[in-house]
């Protein structure tokens, strides 16, 4: 049973303060930390932030409190491993829809720290135990989607769209995928450097490179060199985030938003938008695209979805909410769910989210936060609820790589019990 709770202030991959809580059972001590992100999707569950002067505002002295003060007393006592009812009690004691009294951050940090204390309890792997409590039958190694080029809000170019990913599909494992990925990275560093120089391979908030590149079809022209020198043609895919609600403005885009040109003559419609998508996934191995439009362009994204061949994710469109997600699904207004457990603020949540997905036979993306720390949960989650993907940026800086070093693990201690989820990544049933 649960004895103690504690939180403390940590410091995540941006320098911010962020929490982290330890859940302490007479089986020791689990731990756990909350990430943040800066592309945020407004209905986001409320990441408690104590205002202020001291850390320019962003500091979560609240958050810890509440988890010391609050949660602590109301969880000694129960069982780690009923882990739908400890975040029911927590989201009781919060009493909000957004989680906005005690912070999403204090209930996630605590949500995922029972989850292991949960697992230690029923003497099983973080990833079985997860997929135990969601009902789910199969292990599954996710393909990792590794971000390159950083482009939008996570880097310091004029590129608008956010994120160039990868997707090794073609490789026969996990450990495979990340020697492909690995040698890819490399390949187009060697591209950045002879092209651009020194400044370009400086590396964003996610680990991708930051070339001085302005136009999407340039990233992609150069990601397709990469992989091509790497050998892997035909069995690496790419994945976009233009991460569109940051340019979406007075209801247009306006893809020179890093400029800070105010004249408006640039800005383009949605339907101008959705063009560039087509020009661009017509012409390269596209696997997706997420949040292609702003957050409040609903029926954009209802068109594009309906008109388009392809996966269309929806991150700050869902925010990891069941009941956005329920009127996506009755909408068609995107086919895959981006996972983010501190968007919704407890694992029960998050794994009602995923259920919803699989039932309307959506594709699943386990996701991080642009703000991370070292903490691997996310690896053991994509595994345990079978998402099929898993992004948490380049194969480079150590808050990215813990994530991947994670799944090379679970994919050795695990042997045959898990499989590399490989070309079939974007359905996988539970049952
Ligand atoms: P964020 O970015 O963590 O800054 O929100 C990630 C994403 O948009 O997918
Ligand atoms: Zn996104």
């Amino acid at each position: 049973a649960i004895c103690d709770v504690k939180g403390r202030v940590v410091y995540d991959s941006r320098g911010n303060p962020t929490v982290e809580a330890d859940v302490w059972t007479e089986r020791g001590r689990f731990r756990a930390s909350c990430p943040s992100g800066a592309s945020t999707g407004s209905r986001e569950a409320s990441e408690l932030r104590d205002g202020g002067p001291a850390w320019h505002g962003k500091g979560v002295t609240k958050a810890v409190e509440n988890i010391n003060n609050v949660i602590a007393p109301a969880l000694q006592g129960f069982d780690a491993a009923d882990q739908a009812d400890i975040d029911a009690k927590m989201k009781e004691l919060d009493g909000t829809s957004v989680k906005s009294n005690l912070g999403a951050n204090a209930i996630l940090a605590v949500s995922m720290a029972v989850c292991r204390a949960g697992a230690a309890e029923k003497n099983q792997h973080v990833s079985q135990h997860i997929a135990n409590l969601a009902g789910n039958a199969y292990l599954v190694l996710p393909v990792p989607c590794f971000n390159m080029i950083n482009g939008g809000v996570h880097s310091g170019n004029l590129l608008a769209f956010q994120e160039f990913m990868i997707l090794p599909v073609g490789a026969a494992s996990f450990k495979e995928a990340m020697q492909m990925a690995s040698e890819t990275y490399q390949s187009l560093k060697t591209i950045l450097l002879a092209k651009f120089g020194r400044n370009a391979v400086n590396v964003g908030d996610e680990g991708g490179f930051v070339p001085p590149i302005t136009e999407a079809q340039e990233a992609l022209e150069i990601l397709v060199a990469a992989i091509k020198d790497a050998g892997y043609e035909g069995k690496i895919e790419i994945g976009i985030d233009p991460a569109a609600s940051e340019f979406h403005i007075d209801g247009k885009y306006d893809l020179n938003f890093k400029r800070n040109d105010p004249t408006k003559s640039n800005w383009i419609s949605s339907a101008g938008l959705s063009e560039l998508y087509e020009s661009v996934v017509d012409k390269f191995p596209i696997a997706f695209l997420e949040d292609p439009f702003g957050e409040e362009d609903w029926n954009a994204f209802v068109s594009f979805t309906a008109r388009v061949n392809i996966e269309v994710v929806g991150d700050d469109l869902l925010c990891t909410n069941p009941e956005i997600i329920s009127a996506a699904i009755k909408d068609k207004a995107v086919n895959s769910l981006l996972l983010k457990p501190n968007q919704i603020g407890t694992l029960t949540e998050a794994i009602e989210a995923v259920r919803l997905a699989k039932s309307a036979g959506w594709a699943v993306m386990a996701s991080h936060r642009s703000g991370e720390t070292t903490d691997d949960f996310i690896a053991e989650m994509s595994v345990g609820l079978a998402t099929g993907r898993l992004k948490s940026g380049a194969t480079c800086r150590g808050e990215r790589l813990a994530k991947y070093n994670q799944l090379l693990r679970i994919e050795e201690e695990l042997g045959s019990a898990v499989r590399y989820a490989g070309k079939n990544h974007r359905f996988l049933a539970w049952s």
